[in-house]
């Protein structure tokens, strides 16, 4: 008997459920040829969730998620109509992936940006920009700043509602990503861009400070420092120029989703979240509440979330390296989902579950 994994699968909201279904075809595909069983274990979480038990991240999923060895997580959010029937602070936002977040310190987020060569047609930039593919780790800090600081609403002396939402990190915090964006560097091309902010956030003069004192523990890794919003503007003209890019949480919040932006979909975008004693994997985009149900939502970062979880969680790199491949070469055959462009119309578009028979074909 090989081994065995215990995953916590939460399929979330709008296109997470049907995403997720094809996550599953290919764990499934994978258990025989790596003679391992996963136990899929499944919790309500996000949206879905509070409609059925009155809160976005219960009690049983959270007990669920602590017995497992990686969470595995479906996108999760409500149309703006939708939200507005959940208390502030159950949305599903705050109420479940923030705490799901701090629940198990995840506090490096990977998101690769990743386009082969023979695909970069699928970018919106112009061939000469993108041309031999685009191949770059965005790495986003993702339980401080102001995403996690104190936060006040009210009503000040002269009558008016004001809001007050502070932006924390310690030295310890800041630490901690960067020598997680130093530790990929190394296992890269050894040059690291540090985005930040320092000409007008004093977070980022800390940052930086903290990024000098440890830097000479990796001699051989050269920093690059890029202010947040000329990264945007070097992000779109010239995204070769980057290999791993270390980053705050809001930075990286909306940088990543510029990633997703370059590389033509959204869909294009897995990533992983990677804590001290857990990690769980998950699409960087939202739910798509738009064209939820319809089957024709793009389930590469589903699947791509899973890869992420084989090599980084389950030592299976190899298994890993098989499903990227797999969904390259259905890719290769001029198969895609709706959401990727193809300027000359050329390619055949699938259904969600007619893609993922697909990559599980391709796995052999
Ligand atoms: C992401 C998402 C989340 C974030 C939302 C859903 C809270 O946009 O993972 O990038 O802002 O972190
Ligand atoms: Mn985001």
């Amino acid at each position: 008997m090989g081994k065995q994994f215990k995953v916590a699968l939460l399929r979330g909201d709008g296109i997470g459920p049907e995403i997720s279904d094809e996550a599953v075809k290919v764990l499934r595909a994978l258990e025989p040829k790596h003679d391992v069983a996963f136990r899929i274990l499944e919790g309500d979480f996000g949206g879905a969730a509070y409609f059925k038990h009155g809160h976005s991240f219960p009690e049983a999923t959270k007990e669920l998620c602590d017995e497992a060895d990686a969470i595995v997580k479906g996108p999760i959010g409500l149309s703006h109509e939708e939200s507005k029937k959940i208390p502030v602070d159950e949305q599903p936002e705050r109420g479940a992936l923030l705490p799901l977040r701090r629940r198990y310190n995840t506090f490096a987020n990977f998101r690769p940006v990743y386009l082969p060569a023979e695909l970069a047609h699928f970018s919106p930039l112009k061939p000469h920009v993108v041309e031999g593919g685009i191949d770059f780790m965005m790495i986003r800090e993702l339980v401080g700043g102001l995403y996690f600081g104190t936060k006040e609403t009210g009503v000040n002396d002269q009558g008016k509602r004001y809001v007050d939402e502070h932006l924390e990190y310690d030295e310890d915090q800041i630490a901690a990503i960067l020598h997680v964006g130093f530790k990929e560097a190394m296992g890269r091309k050894k040059v690291l861009h540090n985005v930040h902010k320092s000409n007008v956030l004093k977070s980022s003069v800390l940052w930086n400070e903290v990024l000098d004192e440890i830097a000479p523990q990796y001699p051989e890794v050269t920093v690059k420092h890029i202010i947040v919003d000329a990264a945007a503007t070097a992000l779109v003209l010239n995204p070769r120029q980057f290999d791993v890019m270390v980053m705050e949480n809001m930075f990286g919040d909306i940088l990543s989703d510029l990633g997703g932006g370059i590389l033509g979909s959204l869909g294009l975008m897995p990533s992983a979240c990677v804590g001290p004693d857990k990690a769980y994997y998950e699409p960087s985009h939202g739910s798509a509440p738009d064209i939820a149900g319809k089957g024709i939502a793009n389930p590469y970062s589903m699947i791509g979330s899973i890869a992420l979880m084989l090599d980084k969680s389950f030592g299976m790199p190899e298994a890993a390296r098989q499903v990227w491949d797999a969904m390259r070469a259905v890719f290769g055959e001029g198969i895609t989902t709706a959401d990727l462009r193809d300027p000359e119309g050329k390619s055949t578009i699938l259904t969600t579950a007619e893609f993922g028979d697909k990559v599980v074909e391709a796995l052999g």
